[in-house]
């Protein structure tokens, strides 16, 4: 935990791409049932994006043998503020190199967490492009919002399981400037068991938390953003309907307030439909909030259904059997 002075390069998330091994059933689940818009294809991947995003996509399918979490990629805040990231990356080891073949960004630069989870960040965007017969007298709002299933917003956070939450968190910390908000602390002060961070007011944009399996670089949760919490009945309702596996919810977390639903998309990578913001960060020289295994009973559940065991060791790419 670093008490410099602030870095404000890293803006949003802005996007994350997954993995199906069922690509028919995943693009419905996220049409028809989310509503996320098509704005375009590219061989075995599938770009999409919610209703009130003006960017080209923020969630990229791709079909391969097992779900999981291909990479993610986040906007900074200026040219400048990407440069000064990818030197700060390359310094402490973590770079890949340059990708300049994807659609919807300009030029990112690729690296990796100590996990091994893919990110990427750039600066240039590709706005999506609108037709006339989606358009909205509410001009703020991209286009309308579509009428089908019940429909997200936006993409919110990732959570990532990995094998050591310290490195983890440290990383990103001193990689990207990302500002530690709530953590999970066990083992009477020793073990940091999970980790709410963010780049921006939104008490996190990432987490991440300990995967008992001991495999590296898994995904534990995609959340998409709702801000209203009613939506999550609605889409609990349609769920059921449809035979989507609902997984815990609609509920209220303790830690970061979060109205949450979990469910898995047809491709087996879990979803959480997230109900508000939780509560949002003002203060520059915000303290940490340490959860201790004492507090975890409000912590993990404030009121709803509890998580079942396999929240916290269910991820993707699954554990191969041998493990
Ligand atoms: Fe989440």
């Amino acid at each position: 935990m670093t008490d410099n002075e602030p870095i404000f390069d890293v803006a949003q998330l802005s996007h994350v791409e997954l993995f199906t091994p069922k690509m028919d059933e995943s693009l419905w689940f996220f049409k028809e049932l989310l509503g996320l818009q098509e704005s375009s294809r590219d061989g075995k991947s599938v770009y999409l994006r919610g209703y009130e995003e003006s960017y080209h996509h923020s969630l990229k399918l791709t079909e391969r043998d097992q779900p999981g979490m291909a990479q993610m990629g986040w906007r900074a805040s200026s040219k400048l503020a990407l440069d000064r990231r990818v030197s700060q990356i390359e310094k402490l080891g973590a770079g890949i190199g340059w990708v300049d073949t994807e659609a919807g960004y300009g030029p990112a630069y690729e690296y990796r967490t100590p996990d091994g989870h893919i990110q990427r960040i750039f600066w240039e965007v590709e706005r999506a492009t609108i037709p006339d017969s989606l358009k909205t007298p509410l001009i703020n709002r991209p286009q309308k919002r579509p009428l089908s299933g019940v429909p997200v917003r936006r993409l919110d956070h990732v959570n990532l399981m990995c094998s050591d939450v310290g490195p983890m968190r440290r990383f990103y910390q001193e990689a990207m400037g990302t500002r530690l908000r709530e953590t999970i602390i066990a083992g009477g002060g020793e073990v940091e068991v999970a980790a709410w961070m963010s780049h921006n007011n939104l008490v996190h944009d990432v987490a991440m938390m300990r995967d008992e399996s001991g495999v590296k670089g898994r995904l534990h949760h995609v959340a998409f953003w709702y801000g209203y919490p009613q939506h999550l009945s609605d889409a609990a309702d349609v769920f059921r309907e449809h035979n989507i596996q609902i997984e815990a919810g609609p509920g209220k977390h303790g830690i970061t307030q979060a109205a949450f639903l979990y469910c898995f998309e047809p491709g087996g990578n879990r979803v959480e439909l997230f109900g508000d913001a939780g509560y949002l960060i003002f203060e520059p020289d915000w303290k940490p909030v340490v959860w201790e295994e004492k507090d975890l009973e409000a912590g993990i559940i404030w009121h709803g259904s509890q998580l079942p065991q396999e929240f916290f060791m269910v991820g993707t790419p699954p554990v191969p059997a041998n493990e």
